[in-house]
């Protein structure tokens, strides 16, 4: 175990004590540095190899451990163990923006990664959804695509409103988050204050092998409270750290954030009728429809003792789904069950779940071996099957697997139209029915600044065009308050538009 105790001497990796924290081993004082100085070149080495890549999205972020107690009985529903009434399970936690890098500001503009992993009796769970209950696409093939019209361009290195229009714009299954990112949830005041959502539909299965569909929504204990631009663009200058301090600061203080799970549970004989594809996660479910039941409590209260070990190596994966809960249809779910643990094998290594915060604190009776740095092996059997006593594939622990009714002929297609499915309804719905007047104001007053900066005439063009087909009125409001500003300009300023505007991109 490395420590950094008080007092004790200073060892190489290898635990030899070494017999300068300060000078390189030279021939006389002045003289040339020796190769032979294991202790520098191993400094020198490690340093160089400090980093892992960081996340190619949701690269900004921090977390917490904490617990989940089941307080709602849904045992009709699933059988994973750690729903089952009375259960608590231990928790990891890690939220985080979505576009910008590792060290950028906590509260830009951008949605937020909630991630959870549930340390369960019968292996690791893992919810990696966001604070907005729906997504910018709906096909795993176009996400690539829009993550990088919302990070950087390959000439300037710099972000661009252009390319992020663009690519909304010509994606007008983006229209309902875009109206929930421009609102004011999009920019959450603290990550105390957001709500959690799985976002997609995911499958429960009982121990007779029911399927009910399932949404997860975490509701903040605390209230849910945001940012205006203003705030937030005046507290990315004070603090770019000001979320992750703020959480950090309560658990540290006892003061344990909190967040009530409700879940939305559609019987699996209404999802081919009804008025919403139920897979499409750029869609909701209304409440109305789909009323919600409360399952149990998540508490933060213990902060990571070593952010790079616990924070930063942390891997969540969706595709870690433990007995009694399934896939579903979603386009995006089944593409994020495959691209996970890709990504870890990349930015972490190939046996990145034998790190101790990934570690299932079940037992793992797995046959894979070796590979770089691993660090426990199993013994011998090593395979399966065998008749020496190795671990043996038990369908009844395993449970039944998610499945659906799935037919036809491999095609590259949409999802089939259900009646009321369309790409504006319900971003029209988010904004009458969801948002006051106020919130509207700040929610036009949001788009107008974010389009003046840097939007080419022809993007700006279809934007109006896309807010005019989600709703004639705001659509006209956009348009008029875009115009208004641009006869404002100064005309000299606005022949070097271009780089002015695209300067300060990213603070709209
Ligand atoms: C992180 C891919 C859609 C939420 C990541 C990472 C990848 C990725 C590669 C980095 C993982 C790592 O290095 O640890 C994808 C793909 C998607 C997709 C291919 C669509 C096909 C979504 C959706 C949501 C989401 C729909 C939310 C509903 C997150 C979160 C993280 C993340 C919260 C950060 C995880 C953490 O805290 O470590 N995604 N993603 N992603 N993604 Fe996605």
């Amino acid at each position: 175990m490395e420590t950094t105790a008080p007092g004790a001497p200073t060892t190489n990796d290898a635990g030899i004590p070494v017999a300068s924290d300060e000078h390189s081993l030279t021939q006389g004082p002045g003289g040339g540095i020796l190769l032979h100085d294991a202790y520098l070149i191993e400094k020198m080495a490690q340093f160089n190899r400090e980093r892992v890549p960081e996340r190619v999205v949701h690269a900004k972020g921090g977390g917490a451990f904490g617990e989940f107690r089941v307080t709602g009985d849904v045992s009709a529903y699933t059988r994973a163990a750690l729903f089952q009434p009375g259960t608590t399970t231990p928790v990891l936690a890690r939220f985080s923006t979505v576009a910008g890098e590792s060290g950028t500001p906590d509260t830009w503009r951008d949605p937020r990664g909630f991630s959870l992993k549930f340390y369960t009796s019968e292996g690791n769970y893992d919810l990696v959804g966001n604070n907005t209950p729906v997504f910018f696409v709906k096909d795993p093939l176009k996400f690539q695509d829009f993550i990088r019209s919302q990070k950087r361009r390959a000439d300037t290195h710099l972000r661009d409103h252009d390319m992020q229009w663009d690519f909304w714009t010509l994606s007008p299954e983006s229209a309902h988050q875009v109206t929930w990112l421009m609102g004011d949830r999009g920019i959450p005041r603290t990550w105390r204050h957001m709500n959690g959502y799985g976002s997609h539909t995911f499958q429960w299965i009982d121990a007779e092998g029911k399927r009910t569909w399932v949404k997860y929504h975490f509701t903040t204990d605390q209230g849910a409270e945001f940012f205006t631009q203003d705030e937030a663009d005046q507290m990315a200058s004070i603090d770019t750290d000001y979320h992750i301090r703020d959480l950090s600061e309560h658990i540290r203080d006892g003061e344990f954030p909190s967040w009530t799970l409700s879940v939305q549970l559609m019987p699996d004989e209404d999802a081919a009728g009804y008025r919403f594809n139920p897979f499409d996660v750029t869609k909701v479910w209304p409440h109305s429809d789909y009323p919600l039941h409360e399952v149990g409590k998540l508490t933060l209260n213990r902060n990571p003792e070593n952010y790079f070990a616990e924070i930063e190596q942390a891997a969540f994966e969706p595709s870690n789904m433990v007995p009694g809960i399934g896939v579903s249809p979603d386009k995006m779910l089944l593409g994020r069950m495959f691209s996970y643990a890709d990504a870890h094998r990349y930015r972490i290594g190939a046996n990145y779940a034998q790190l101790p915060v990934n570690h299932a604190t079940s037992p793992v009776n797995s046959y894979a071996k070796d590979g770089a740095m691993r660090y426990s092996n199993p013994g011998d059997p090593v395979y399966a099957p065998n008749s020496y006593g190795g671990p043996a594939a038990d369908p009844q622990r395993a449970g039944h697997t998610g499945r659906w009714d799935a037919g036809g002929e491999p095609v590259r297609a949409a999802y089939e139209q259900h009646a009321e499915d369309d790409d504006w309804g319900q971003a029209r719905s988010l904004l009458n029915d969801v948002m006051d007047e106020d919130a509207r104001g700040r929610f036009v007053d949001n788009v107008v600044g974010h389009l003046l900066n840097g939007v080419s005439d022809a993007v700006l063009t279809r934007a109006f065009a896309y807010w005019d087909a989600v709703d004639g009125e705001i659509g006209r409001r956009i348009r008029e308050g875009v115009s208004a500003k641009q006869d404002l300009t100064d005309p000299k300023a606005e022949e070097q538009g271009n780089s002015a505007r695209s300067s300060a991109q990213h603070k709209a």
